[in-house]
């Protein structure tokens, strides 16, 4: 069996990982805090890599860990380099395994989405560039990588603390009416998609650069709506907004999404509807 060191493993995505790859695998989750139950690995901390990496000796690394919150990244721009591109560096040093990297649909500019492996790529953002060059590292420096590109996973579990699905939801059950954007198009993915698609990669070993996506591209505001159709919440209660009204930070791609007959030829898979995962999740939620 295949050891599997998750970083980043407590976040959004880890949650999914962590249940979909433990019966197939060795999987080691890791944070970057000790007081968590799990094993302390800071990705920008070389003697914290070193001292898993021997007790460990993992034969992947699936690297969940990136400061992800997009004007955070704008407002301090050397901690997001230090966690998202030299956190991956030092994580590749002294390895020699299969090394898979989360990246974005944020190394896009979103004017002409959405995207396939081969488009041209253009950060607007900080979060976006310092994805990018993550990614143009390891394909410079690491051959035995793959590099997978998500964009706007979502999922509510009871461990789950950020996600614009639990946001929607817990909003309107409360009901508060909530503003939501009507010009940012994306395909939102399920985590429980994306953590199949890692575990179908490190299975067969696959390399390179790939999308995911679930199947559905819709609008920001069109998802919050379809989530509270599949909730049975009130849809009235959510206002569509322009995101230059929002006044952010860093700008985010407008017309973006992952197109993925990539992965689907090599996987054999089909990409998930966005209903049906809402549906899971709603089902889960009530049991
Ligand atoms: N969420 C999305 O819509 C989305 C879309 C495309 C790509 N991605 C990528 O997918 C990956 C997982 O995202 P997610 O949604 O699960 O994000 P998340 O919920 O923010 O999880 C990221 C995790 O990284 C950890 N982390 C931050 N700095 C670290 C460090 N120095 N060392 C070790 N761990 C550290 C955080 O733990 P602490 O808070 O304890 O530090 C957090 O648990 C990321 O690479 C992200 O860029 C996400």
């Amino acid at each position: 069996m295949k050891n599997i060191i998750i970083t980043g493993g407590y976040g959004q995505l880890g949650i999914a990982c962590k249940k979909d790859l433990k019966n197939s695998f060795n999987t080691l989750i890791t944070g970057s805090n000790t007081f968590r139950e799990g094993v302390k690995l800071d990705i920008t901390n070389r003697n914290d890599i070193a001292r898993v990496y021997s007790d460990f000796k993992p034969d992947v690394v699936l690297n969940l860990a990136a400061m992800t919150n997009v004007d955070e990244c704008d407002r301090d721009k050397i901690g997001a380099n230090k966690i998202n591109i030299e956190g991956v560096e030092n994580l590749c040093e002294n390895f020699k395994g299969h090394f898979i990297q989360l990246s974005t649909d944020y190394v896009f500019d979103g004017l002409s989405g959405p995207y396939n492996e081969l488009d041209e790529v253009n950060p607007i953002s900080h979060y976006g560039k310092t994805k990018l060059e993550a990614e143009n590292w390891l394909k410079n420096n690491y051959s035995n990588s793959t590099i997978l590109r998500a964009n706007v996973l979502y999922s509510y579990t009871k461990r789950t603390k950020a996600s614009f699905v639990k946001w929607v939801v817990d909003s309107l059950k409360n009901n508060k009416e909530i503003n939501v954007v009507n010009d940012q198009w994306n395909n939102p993915t399920w985590t429980e998609s994306i953590s199949f698609v890692i575990k179908n990669i490190i299975n067969i070993g696959l390399t390179g650069l790939y999308n995911y996506g679930d199947k559905d591209f819709m609008c920001r505001y069109d998802f919050a709506i379809l989530i509270s159709k599949i909730f049975n919440l009130d849809e009235t209660l959510i206002k569509p907004i322009k995101t230059s009204n929002l006044n952010q930070v860093a700008k985010r791609p407008l017309k973006s999404g992952l197109k993925t007959e990539k992965i689907e030829s090599r996987l054999g898979i089909v990409p998930n509807s966005v209903e049906d995962c809402l549906r899971k999740i709603s089902n889960n939620l009530t049991k």
